[in-house]
């Protein structure tokens, strides 16, 4: 069968999978593997990657995506020049759950509790390391330690002190300081160089994390991983530097047409100056985008031209291709050289499927998460007529929108500035729109691995590269090409 002539000018919702015997025991997420290569660099434990939109990823959404086993990507959606608060955002997911601790926040031991009520407030840290002027280890102050206390009180005065802590001279893996806090049952671990100085702190807490969170993406020190948009004009390699600096493990250049010079000449003025890092790139949707960026040696490829849910660009321009087919011609371009993610158009869970056997390693959502507790954004309430009862009711939503609608457009410029003409003159590709509001995002998820997993059991496969593989090695067995009313009859409810 030519795969790309069976898909030419298709979409998700024109195709089903024909069953084929079912191997696996249970369709239990976490007894299948559904590992993924998100990058060369990076494989991701579940395959799903939140969208770099100003309405879905900040660091609420990334937490929990990488606590999954997936990822999420900061967008860009600040200011120009305004890098900071797309700083503070990774910075608040890589402090959010931490192996190792290796700069614990530290107090010194003359200062008051007042100070370190302060401190711990304002970090949001319950252990200080107590240390003197040569940040060398004194003692250990808790919450706890300074809970009913008078401000007034020294910190000397209620820490414990160091001789009475049980302390690590150099660092040391997860496993072993696991084993030294059950040998000496205690919840603090902190780390020294040999001349008493702090160089990191280890809790249970944080490690009760690590056991709750068995499939989440990590990077070598044991904290959450994120990824950074950026663009490729104005401020994006001073961005990708601070981004970088901050900790982001990998940086998406995105932009609306990524086959284009303009994205050529930032691949490779982001190569010179940051060497190795994981750079994604994208939006392409056809095999000569593919190839490009293939070529200019990114690490993976952003597939989509206009499926998004807060998409206008294909009514707008009249340009793009069926997300299926432009999966599959840039699967069959770049082979399995380099990772390819499904960005845009899933709407229903069956679609992550689709995506992810049509040449997707992974799939980046946006509009599947609109409205859930983690997305930024403030809720409100808006009337409904509810069709039963005819009654008006409140519902509380959230606004959900595209990166290339009007009004995220006009929230990137600084109004104060810009022409009023120039904003005008905008040619917005985006919508915006009100999504009712709903709860976490990791209900969400979960759902969709369970369908994922069944996926894979109707597939007739024991794990997700074992159903990849198969379908890309005889598509004819299972693609079944819909009319309209078969359409209807699967997927209008
Ligand atoms: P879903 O369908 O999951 O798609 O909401 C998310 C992807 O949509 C893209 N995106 C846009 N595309 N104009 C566009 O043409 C826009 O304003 C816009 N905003 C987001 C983007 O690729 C995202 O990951």
């Amino acid at each position: 069968m030519n795969l790309l002539d069976f898909v030419k000018g298709a979409t998700f919702d024109d195709f089903l999978f024909t069953p084929q015997l079912g191997v696996v025991p249970s369709r239990d997420p976490s007894a299948i593997d559904l590992s993924a290569r998100f990058t060369e660099h990076l494989t991701l434990q579940r395959p799903i990657v939140s969208a770099n939109m100003d309405t879905i990823t900040r660091a609420a959404m990334a937490v929990v995506l990488a606590e999954e086993g997936g990822i999420g990507i900061i967008d860009r959606g600040f200011r120009a020049g305004d890098i900071a608060p797309q700083v503070s955002e990774v910075l608040a997911v890589k402090r959010t759950q931490h192996g190792v601790i290796m700069d614990p926040h530290a107090i010194g031991e003359d200062a008051l509790i007042v100070d370190a009520r302060r401190v711990m407030r304002q970090t949001g840290v319950g252990t200080l390391a107590v240390v003197d002027e040569a940040q060398r280890l004194r003692g250990l102050l808790t919450e706890r330690d300074v809970r009913f206390v008078s401000g007034d009180a020294r910190v000397s005065e209620r820490m414990t002190p160091r001789a009475q802590l049980i302390v690590h001279t150099g660092l040391t893996s997860l496993a072993n300081a696991e084993a030294l806090m059950t040998t000496h049952k205690i919840k603090k671990l902190p780390l020294i160089n040999d001349d008493g100085t702090v160089i990191g702190l280890v809790t249970a807490k944080d490690l009760l994390k690590h056991r709750r969170h068995p499939f989440a993406t990590r990077d070598e020190r044991g904290r959450l991983r994120v990824g950074a948009a950026v663009g490729a004009t104005g401020d994006y390699l001073e961005r990708a530097a601070e981004v970088l600096k901050a900790g982001a493990d990998l940086l998406v250049i995105d932009i609306a047409h990524g086959h284009s010079t303009i994205m050529g000449r930032a691949i490779e003025q982001l190569r010179a100056r940051f060497g190795g890092v994981d750079l994604v790139a994208g939006n392409i949707a056809t095999a000569e985008g593919a190839r490009f960026l293939m070529e200019r040696g990114v690490n993976a490829i952003k597939v989509g031209i206009g499926p998004g849910g807060g998409c206008t660009t294909r009514l707008t321009t009249n340009f793009g291709v069926p997300q299926v087919e432009a999966l599959v011609q840039a699967k069959l371009a770049v082979g399995d050289r380099i990772p390819l993610i499904a960005d845009g158009g899933i709407k229903r869970h069956g679609g992550i499927a689709e995506a992810l056997l049509f040449g997707g390693d992974t799939v980046m959502l946006g509009s599947a998460f609109a409205g859930t507790q983690e997305t930024p954004g403030d809720i409100v309430m808006k009337p409904v007529l509810m069709p039963d009862s005819q009654k008006v009711v409140q519902v509380p939503f959230k606004v959900f929108r595209g990166m290339a609608s009007l009004a995220a457009v006009k929230d990137r410029l600084d109004l104060e500035e810009a022409d009023a003409h120039e904003v005008e003159a905008l040619g917005a590709e985006g919508l915006e729109v009100s999504v009712p509001a709903r709860g976490s995002v990791r209900i969400v998820i979960h759902d969709m691995l369970k369908h994922l997993c069944s996926s894979i059991s109707y597939g007739g496969a024991g794990s997700l590269g074992e159903l990849r593989a198969r379908f890309l090695a005889e598509p004819e067995r299972y693609l079944v090409r819909l009319s309209t009313a078969a359409r209807h009859e699967s997927f209008t409810r």
